[in-house]
C-alpha cells in the first residue's frame, strides 16, 4: 500500500487507513446492504458484460463484490480489487457461498494498482471513487490497466450543482463517514473521466433513496454525529430540504450517475 501520509504527519491516520478502518470494521454489512446488493446499475452491468464477454473484468472498490457477482457470469475470469483486506475476505467468502469460482480477489489502493498496463478488457467501478484520497490519480490508474477501447462503467452519488446542497451533501457525508472524501458534480467526473484518458460515451443519472437508520447503522456512525446530521436538516434551507427530500426520520434522497466510457 502507498505511503499517503505527510513527513510531519505522526498522530492523525492516513486517509487509506481511515477507509481500511471505517470499511473493514463493517465489512458484512456491504455484501447484506439492499442499496448495494440491488439496482438496475447492477443489471446493466450484467447486460454489459453479457456484450462484451471480457476476458478478465476489474471492479474496482468492490466494496461487498455487487458489481464483480454482476460480470462474473459473463467473464473469464474477474478481479475483485479494494484497498480493505477484510473487505476482499467478505468478498473471496461470499463468492464461494454462492458458487461463483472465476473472482480472486486483490488488496490495494485505485491510485497505485499492481496490475500491468491493459491487463484488463472490462472495468466497474461503484460506489467507490467518492472515498479516494486522490480520485484523478485512481481514474488514471484504471484508464492504465484497460486495454484500449475496452469498456468501463464508473457508478457513484454525485454532487448537485448548487452549492448550497453541494455543501450540504459533503457535510452529512463526513458526519457519517469520516473517510469520505467527496462527491464529485457530473461536470467534475466528466473533467476527470476526460483528463485520465476515457471517453465517455453514456451518462444517465438516477435518484437513490437513503434509509436514515440504515445509512448511519451500516457506518455504525456514532449518536453525537448522527445527532450532528439530524441537526444540519433540521436547519437546511427550504431548497436543500426539497433537494434531497428530506423526511422527518432523516431518510433522505440523492443522485447518483453511471457513466459509460472507453
Ligand atoms: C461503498 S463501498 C463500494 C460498494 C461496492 N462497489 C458495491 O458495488 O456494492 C466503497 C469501497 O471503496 C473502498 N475504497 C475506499 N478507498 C479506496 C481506494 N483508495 N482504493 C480502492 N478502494 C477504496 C472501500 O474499502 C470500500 O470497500
Amino acid at each position: 500500500m502507498t505511503e499517503d501520509k505527510t513527513p510531519d504527519d505522526k498522530t492523525q491516520p492516513s486517509r487509506h487507513a481511515l477507509a481500511d478502518e471505517q470499511f473493514g470494521s463493517t465489512a458484512a454489512a456491504y455484501v447484506t446492504s439492499m442499496v448495494h446488493a440491488s439496482g438496475a446499475d447492477l443489471d446493466h452491468i450484467a447486460e454489459r458484460a453479457r456484450e462484451a464477454k471480457p476476458r478478465h473484468a476489474l471492479d474496482l472498490g468492490t466494496g461487498g463484490g455487487h458489481a464483480a457477482y454482476a460480470a462474473a457470469p459473463r467473464a473469464t475470469r474477474v478481479t475483485a480489487c479494494d484497498l480493505s483486506p477484510r473487505m476482499l475476505d467478505v468478498v473471496a467468502a461470499e463468492a464461494a457461498r454462492r458458487g461463483i469460482a472465476n473472482i480472486a480477489v486483490e488488496a490495494a489502493p485505485a491510485e497505485a494498482l499492481p496490475f500491468a498496463n491493459g491487463s484488463f478488457d472490462f472495468l466497474t467501478c461503484r460506489f467507490s471513487t467518492h472515498h479516494w484520497r486522490a480520485a484523478e490519480v485512481g481514474l488514471r490508474e484504471a484508464r492504465r490497466v484497460l486495454a484500449a477501447g475496452s469498456p468501463a462503467l464508473f457508478i457513484d452519488v454525485i454532487a448537485p450543482a448548487d452549492p448550497a446542497a453541494d455543501t450540504h451533501l459533503q457535510a452529512v457525508e463526513l458526519l457519517r463517514d469520516l473517510s469520505h472524501v467527496r462527491d464529485y458534480s457530473a461536470r467534475q467526473w466528466l473533467a476527470m473521466l476526460g483528463s485520465a484518458g476515457f471517453s465517455v460515451t453514456r451518462m444517465t443519472t438516477a435518484r437513490l433513496r437513503m434509509d436514515f437508520a440504515e445509512w448511519t447503522g451500516r457506518m455504525r456512525t456514532s449518536p453525537d454525529r448522527a445527532a450532528a446530521i439530524r441537526a444540519l436538516q433540521s436547519a437546511a434551507s427550504s431548497d436543500v430540504a426539497a433537494h434531497f427530500e428530506i423526511e422527518p426520520d432523516g431518510s433522505f434522497t440523492i443522485d447518483t450517475v453511471l457513466i459509460e466510457a472507453i
